[in-house]
């Protein structure tokens, strides 16, 4: 086994645990809709689909990158992908990194012929092994669009991580100019922030997943495998670092509002991912509440599924909105 399977091994088993989520309240619950008593709707009648890479959805909930093949990963992967071919939903696979190392075969496809597959690279991983890399990691999954992850403080962490990240932004810009898919970018829960928003845009982003502060918390996994105490000693005090989901979907959008956002960090159930239509995601991800299922079978894997899209129909319904773009427009409570 390699280090990386490894490494991915050991990242389920932790980010089961609840120790490794994000202690502080959640944030997403300071986020109140104004209630309406008078809906004027049948809640059968709610619309919850909408359009994700020209594709037409069921809803807009995604299954959030964890996992590209370890041992136990085929397993999820497969019951994520079955799940998501069933639901017409996206789903988004871990790093591809192990896999095309070891030029293994990824049967994703096999699981949801039908289904929007993203592929996923480390930003680091193209930017020392170019962007040939990329565009394997696109066709050996037939994806439909490349997720790119920056995750600078899951890797200071993270004993033998990258360390050099110049260029980085220049290897993202020529996988933007040069694959035959879209690409999207996005952090591991530390979140992306508006400056780097615009710089993304710039390099010809159209499409940031958030993946902010406020769920599984990455400094906290890497902490936990870290054997050497000095540097434990130096990320002890980076355990809490990052910038808030909540905080960031709006302040993306006010700088850069042509970028397409994908909610992510902390959603935990469909209210939450009604908070992130109405603070402006297009969609939002969810990871680690897929993982225990996804260990389970496809079926638990669309139980939970169903009662993310019931949970979101309740919130359209209790603000009286039919359908997506209705939910974008109603009020908040101001305090
Ligand atoms: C077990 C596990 C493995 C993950 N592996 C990856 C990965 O390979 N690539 C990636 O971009 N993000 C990875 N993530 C990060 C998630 O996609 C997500 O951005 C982050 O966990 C925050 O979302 P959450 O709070 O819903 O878990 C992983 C998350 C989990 C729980």
């Amino acid at each position: 086994m390699t280090d990386i399977t490894h490494r991915k091994i050991d990242h389920i088993a932790l980010a089961l645990k609840s120790e490794h989520q994000t202690q502080a309240l959640s944030t997403f619950d300071a986020v109140r809709f104004e209630h309406n008593a008078l809906p004027e709707l049948a809640l059968s009648e709610i619309d919850i689909s909408t359009h994700f890479l020209s594709q037409k959805i069921t809803a807009p909930i995604m299954i959030g990158a964890m996992t590209g093949g370890c041992d136990k990963g085929d397993i999820i992967n497969r019951h994520l992908a079955e799940a998501a071919e069933a639901c017409n939903i996206p789903m988004a696979v871990g790093s591809q990194r192990a896999a095309l190392e070891k030029n293994q075969n990824q049967s994703i496809r096999q699981h949801a012929p039908n289904a929007v597959i993203l592929g996923n690279l480390g930003a680091t991983q193209i930017q020392q092994q170019g962007i040939g890399l990329a565009q394997r990691a696109v066709e050996a999954i037939n994806a439909n669009a490349l997720v790119i992850h920056i995750n600078p403080l899951q890797e200071l962490v993270q004993q033998g991580g990258d360390r050099d990240w110049q260029q980085v932004l220049d290897a993202i810009y020529h996988c933007a100019d040069k694959l035959t898919v879209p690409v999207i970018v996005k952090e591991v829960g530390a979140g992306i922030s508006p400056s780097n928003a615009q710089k993304l845009e710039q390099a010809g982003i159209k499409w940031i997943e958030v993946a902010g502060r406020g769920g599984t918390n990455w400094a906290s996994i890497e902490l936990a495998r870290n054997q050497l105490p000095q540097e434990k000693s130096i990320a002890a005090p980076f355990i809490d670092w990052g910038m808030d989901t909540v905080a960031l979907i709006p302040a993306i959008n006010k700088t850069c509002p042509a970028l397409n956002l994908i909610g992510s960090g902390g959603v935990r159930h469909g209210l939450d991912v009604a908070r992130c239509i109405r603070l402006g995601a297009s969609v939002s991800a969810l990871a680690q509440p897929f993982l225990a299922p996804a260990l389970e079978s496809k079926e638990a894997v669309i139980e939970k599924i169903t009662v993310l899209q019931e949970q979101l129909r309740w919130a359209m319904f209790l603000t009286g909105s039919g359908n997506l773009q209705a939910l974008r427009k109603v009020p908040l409570q101001t305090q």
